[in-house]
């Protein structure tokens, strides 16, 4: 059956070579989640399938699911609960007899998101979890709609009575994927409609970015070290780099992409995100209110442009054919679901600044793009000259400066890049680097960040979800280059696909002197 368009959310891609995650290290630690109802609306959709299933599935392979726990489906495509425990154990084939045992129990749910019939069958389902599987009541909505229905569903849920904590300290709580609206003002309407159903420390808002181990290990680095904080700052940081490459193209996403770009679709929310914990001070306390006022902290002193200064500090481009791994692929233009006239940006460089102590006079510069040559997140530190060389111009050609890579994906690690002498006579020298390897240190480890997020809303922490002030400050940065863009303010140029986008992202830096560390 085709699923329901309506059940896919785009905003979230699919990698199937992540590697099957093993959470068992991570969880460890934390408190097994009570009873609870996880009730996903788009079930049939994209995102279910593709990246919730199997990370509930990770979860119940290492036992860190409660004894009561059930999912029920909910979507408009008219599945059977066969049909979709059948979807369920189709998206997790690494998930043995622990997995097939909760997904005998999930229901599904066939209806229109916000309808009275929808909700009357659902209620019913939940009052029978509750009496069969213990559940008492507590309830996570999980919204992986089509954004566009996102207010809709939150305000039929409250309209439904199923916003409110339940009996005897039961919780209601609901999680809302990105992206959170198009821009500021469309994102405070939808916020004004989530808190109009729900209360804010009710409301989840997701970022699958802040699940990766590599991106909360920029805190652990930072802060849980004596070596690197007395150097994270202007005095001894030249600059700042952060790219979140791809190979992949929009794949079958284009329709939903023609509605978002590399802006609105990575740049307002993950790199917005990796930018704020590797820039932000330190927390008091690693918790969600800790780590959250930090980050809006810092969101609030990144310098918003005006659109002429958008205009200079941008660049866009779009993918036309190319090579991507030895195979031809075709342009975002012939891509299904996109316009042949198409001016969505799928490449997009930016200079941003930040205005406070710490960072006053260092250059952010960000990255992002699709059918790049290869797929690599990383953020880079480059650190400023020594003030005097004393080898000689000769002998230090091949020295460049010292450098922190923290590489997010894939080949999760951190590099040091720094100079040696070249053994010989002469005291010539050379970069050289020191790499840590996550996949060394800690086998099995690394995840798509949504099993961790997911256990994290049912245990309620919201530590690694996005607060609100943070949606709006960072809409309130992309917006000027938003504004450049619908004025055509900032030229839309073609790259090749499987090149590290248009000429002018090297100019951006190329015009102060730098250029993009190659990861
Ligand atoms: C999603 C975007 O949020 O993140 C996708 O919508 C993108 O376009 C994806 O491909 C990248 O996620 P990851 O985990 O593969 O880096």
């Amino acid at each position: 059956m085709t699923p329901d368009a309506t059940a896919l959310v785009d905003g979230v891609d699919v990698d199937d070579h992540e590697p099957v995650v093993d959470v068992k290290h991570t969880l460890d630690a934390v408190d097994p989640p009570p009873p609870l109802v996880l009730v996903v609306f788009g079930a049939s959709g994209d995102l279910a399938s593709r990246k919730l299933l199997p990370a509930i599935a990770a979860l119940a392979e290492h036992k860190a699911l409660p004894e009561g726990f059930t999912v029920v489906g909910v979507a408009r495509t008219q599945w059977s609960d066969e049909h979709f425990r059948q979807v369920a154990i189709d998206a997790a084939p690494f998930a043995g007899h622990a997995w097939r045992e909760v997904v005998s129990r999930f229901r599904y749910v066939a209806g229109e998101y916000a309808e009275k019939p929808t909700f009357d069958k659902l209620k019913k389902v939940l009052a029978e979890a509750d009496a069969k599987l213990g559940t008492a009541g507590n309830r996570v909505y999980y919204l992986a709609t089509i954004p566009s229905m996102f207010g809709d569903v939150a305000r039929a849920l409250a309209d439904h009575g199923c916003n409110a904590p339940g009996e005897g300290g039961a919780f209601a709580r609901i999680v809302v994927e990105k992206p959170f609206g198009r821009d500021v003002e469309s994102a405070r309407a939808l916020d004004a409609v989530l808190h109009s159903a729900f209360e804010e420390d009710q409301i989840f808002r997701i970022d699958h970015y802040l699940g990766k181990e590599t991106v909360q290990n920029v805190l652990a680095l930072r802060f849980g070290n004596a070596i690197f904080e007395p150097i994270w700052n202007r005095r001894y940081v030249d600059s700042v780099q952060i790219t979140v490459a791809e190979e992949l193209g929009v794949e079958h996403r284009g329709g939903f992409y023609e509605t978002a770009g590399a802006l609105r679709d990575i740049v307002q929310n993950h790199v917005m995100q990796v930018l704020a914990l590797t820039l932000m001070e330190p927390p008091a306390t690693v918790d969600a209110q800790g780590i959250r006022d930090e980050k809006v902290k810092l969101l609030r002193a990144v310098v918003i442009p005006d659109v002429d200064e958008a205009v200079i500090n941008a660049v866009r481009g779009q993918y036309a054919a190319g090579t991507v791994n030895g195979d031809p692929v075709v342009g975002y233009r012939e891509e299904e679901g996109v316009d042949p006239r198409s001016r969505t940006e799928t490449f997009v460089a930016m200079r941003l600044a930040v205005d406070n102590w710490r960072w006053a006079g260092v250059p952010v510069y960000i990255r992002t793009g699709k059918r790049l040559p290869k797929r690599a997140t990383e953020v880079v530190l480059q650190f400023q000259r020594v003030p005097h060389l004393a080898f000689g111009r000769q002998l230090t050609r091949d020295l460049r400066p010292n450098m922190l890579q923290l590489r997010i994906q894939p080949d999760e690690g951190i590099c040091l890049l720094f100079g040696a002498k070249v053994p010989g006579e002469a005291f010539r020298l050379r970069s050289v680097d020191m790499d840590f390897s996550y996949a060394a240190a800690f086998p099995g480890t690394t995840g798509g960040g949504y099993e961790r997020l997911l256990h994290d809303v049912m245990v309620g922490d919201a530590t690694l979800f996005i607060r609100t002030d943070e949606v709006e400050r960072a809409w309130q940065i992309v917006d000027p280059f938003l504004e450049a863009w619908s004025q055509d303010g900032v030229p839309l140029s073609q790259y090749p696909a499987g090149t590290w986008g248009p000429k002018e992202s090297d100019a951006l830096l190329a015009r102060e002197l730098r250029q993009w560390h190659q990861p």
